[in-house]
């Protein structure tokens, strides 16, 4: 259930602000969590796809020959990731683009991992994204996500429940269950849980991937056809 309902204007309020002092406060704290997504990531290898890219941070950890595409709801946010580009000639980056993870405007099956870096709790509607990532990945492909789990029980939980309203303004969710996950891969129907780990800081987040079934083009063509 989404007792906090987050909304694109929030959002993109929330981020114009953080854009100017994201990598400062954002940048150290989240740095081991960052390695081991892109590690995974480059263990897929092909064409990476990084949703709510934000400024960039990330970027200059991929290797240079790894061709990556970032796109973000925040114009602020991604005017910081193309100076950083820029700055450091990040030549394997092909494309930062304005979009709306709710509604990738890429065809089917573009890449071969969909990487989100602390985003899936920052969106309105976290299962229409999920399947946005689900649709755009190739056969064989991974989802891999950064996301902050929310505690099922004890003084953690009440704390999030508590901070949820200020979290909202500051632009993602406190809560958060894993129930989410298992439910929307049984609903989407195109993917499975490959793993989910813990990592730093402080043990609230996870490294989460799903794996795309090989045929899976074949199962969402059926139940299009069937209306
Ligand atoms: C917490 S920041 C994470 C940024 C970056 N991935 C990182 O690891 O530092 C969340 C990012 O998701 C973006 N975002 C939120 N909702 C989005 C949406 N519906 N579509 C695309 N990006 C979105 C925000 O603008 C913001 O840049």
């Amino acid at each position: 259930m989404d007792h906090i309902k987050l909304d694109k204007d929030t959002i993109t309020k929330a981020y114009a602000r953080w854009a100017p002092v994201y990598d400062l406060v954002f940048g150290p704290v989240f740095e081991r969590g960052r390695a081991v997504a892109i590690a995974a990531a480059e263990r897929v290898g092909g064409r990476i796809l990084e949703v709510g890219v934000g400024t960039g941070i990330s970027l200059p950890d991929y290797n240079r020959t790894t061709q990556l595409c970032g796109v973000d709801i925040s114009a602020p946010m991604l005017q910081k990731a193309a100076e950083r580009v820029r700055a450091l000639g990040l030549t394997n980056v092909e494309g930062l683009f304005v979009m709306d993870a709710e509604k990738l405007e890429f065809p089917d099956a573009s890449f071969d991992v969909v990487m989100a870096q602390y985003v899936v709790t920052t969106v309105p509607n976290p299962e229409a994204t999920l399947n946005e990532f689900a649709r755009v990945l190739k056969p064989g492909g991974e989802i891999i996500l950064l996301s902050r789990v929310g505690a099922e029980l004890g003084l953690r939980r009440s704390l999030e429940k508590w901070f949820a309203p200020a979290a909202r303004k500051l632009g993602w969710r406190t809560e958060f269950a894993f129930e989410r996950y298992t439910t929307w891969v049984e609903r989407n129907g195109t993917v499975y849980l490959i793993e989910r780990r813990a990592v730093p800081p402080f043990g609230h987040f996870s490294l989460i991937r799903f794996g795309k079934n090989v045929g899976a083009e074949r199962v969402s063509a059926s139940k299009s056809a069937a209306g």
